[in-house]
């Protein structure tokens, strides 16, 4: 079966197309990055428009890749939420125009499900059970994936996102947008140490975070260093290096919590933070001392991506093979209330 994935939630569009025999065969991004930098964070309504510019040649621009025609489609999908509104509507308004037009199944995609999932499009892939990391610009969660759809929610950030902290902070240090990637190449320059932040909610002992005093933290080190002249760039390099240190040493050990109190060996991470290398290297070596396995998407399938949109509408075209067949948009939309695919979600490979 081969499936269109139009991913076009936020400031990305991503176009793919997933073969349930040869895996992804073709995939196409347009990012926004460079037309939102100069508002400092996405503007809603630019998104929209942008999206409608983009989304049909990337998919011309897909299917000429893999070398197929709209007529060897045989389901279309597209992001359905969680999102912004209006960008949300242009993937959904194409693929079900597509759909009707070529009688063919169009599957709505939650979003995380497609990041939870995207370790799928890589080798070696993750058997299930596992233990999920989900850490993005919108959410910080751990998940227990038992299978496709049965996604059981351990723990959450009680506030700001690991990615919104890692760009908020960006923010402080004067860095552009989007200040993750930013931050983390800042963080290389700095020394280890040298400023201490706080370690928000470490020792909880349950498997919920927080992020946003770490970046209150942040501030009041900006502001008295800016007062006291000391601001330079070395400084900033060691703040960078100190916050990074903070939010790895919590995503670590919640991590290896998770882990423990689930009983399951294998962690999968996903989300924009997942392509920061502290994290990878931190995470990589805490799973491997405990004898566990860590499976990362690659770094192009970390952040957002049809790829990964395309994957979960064949999974779940397989199982509801006329599609859901609802022209509707979630923009706000948890991932606990999806319902498994009929066939009770077992093994991917299948
Ligand atoms: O998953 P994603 O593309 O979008 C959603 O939020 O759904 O994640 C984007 C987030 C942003 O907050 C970005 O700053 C962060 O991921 N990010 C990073 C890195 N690359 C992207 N954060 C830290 N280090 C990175 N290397
Ligand atoms: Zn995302």
């Amino acid at each position: 079966m081969r499936v269109l994935g139009i991913e076009t939630s936020c400031d990305e569009t991503g176009l793919a197309i997933f073969d349930t025999d040869r895996g992804l065969v073709a995939h196409a991004l347009h990012s926004q990055v460079a037309m939102h930098e100069a508002y400092g964070g996405v503007v809603p309504e630019l998104a929209s428009r942008d999206h409608v510019r983009r989304v049909v040649p990337l998919a011309q621009q897909v299917l000429a890749e893999a070398s197929l025609s709209l007529a060897d489609l045989d389901g279309i999908a597209c992001t359905q939420g969680p999102g912004l509104a209006g960008a949300l509507l242009v993937g959904a308004s194409v693929a079900h125009a597509l759909g009707f037009a070529l009688g063919k199944p169009v599957v709505g995609v939650h979003h995380l499900e497609g990041h939870l999932l995207s370790p799928l499009l890589s080798e070696p892939r993750p058997a299930f059970p596992f233990v999920a990391l989900l850490v993005s610009g919108g959410h910080t969660q751990f998940y227990e994936v038992a299978g496709v759809g049965r996604y059981r929610l351990l723990g959450e950030s009680q506030d700001d996102a690991a990615g919104e902290a890692f760009d908020k902070t960006a923010k402080l240090l004067g860095l552009g947008y989007p200040g993750g990637p930013a931050l983390a190449r800042l963080a290389e320059d700095g020394r280890p140490g040298v400023i201490r932040l706080p370690r928000p909610m470490h020792d909880s002992g349950d498997l919920d975070m927080s992020f946003s005093g770490l970046k209150t933290a942040v501030l009041t080190v900006v502001r008295r260093e800016t007062a006291a002249g000391t601001l330079d760039p070395p400084r900033k390099a060691d703040i960078a290096r100190e916050f990074q240190s903070a939010v790895v040493d919590v995503l670590v050990g919640k991590s290896l919590a998770a882990l423990a109190a689930t009983g399951h060996r294998r962690l999968v991470v996903a989300g924009g933070v997942g392509a920061n290398r502290e994290l990878r290297a931190r995470l990589s070596a805490a799973v491997a001392d405990r004898n566990g396995e860590i499976f990362f998407p690659d770094p192009v399938f970390c952040t957002d991506n049809g790829a990964m949109i395309a994957l979960v509408g064949a999974l779940r075209l397989a199982s509801t093979p006329r599609g859901d067949g609802s022209f509707s948009v979630h923009p706000r939309w948890e991932l606990g209330s999806l319902a498994p695919p009929a066939t009770g979600g077992a093994d991917p490979a299948g």
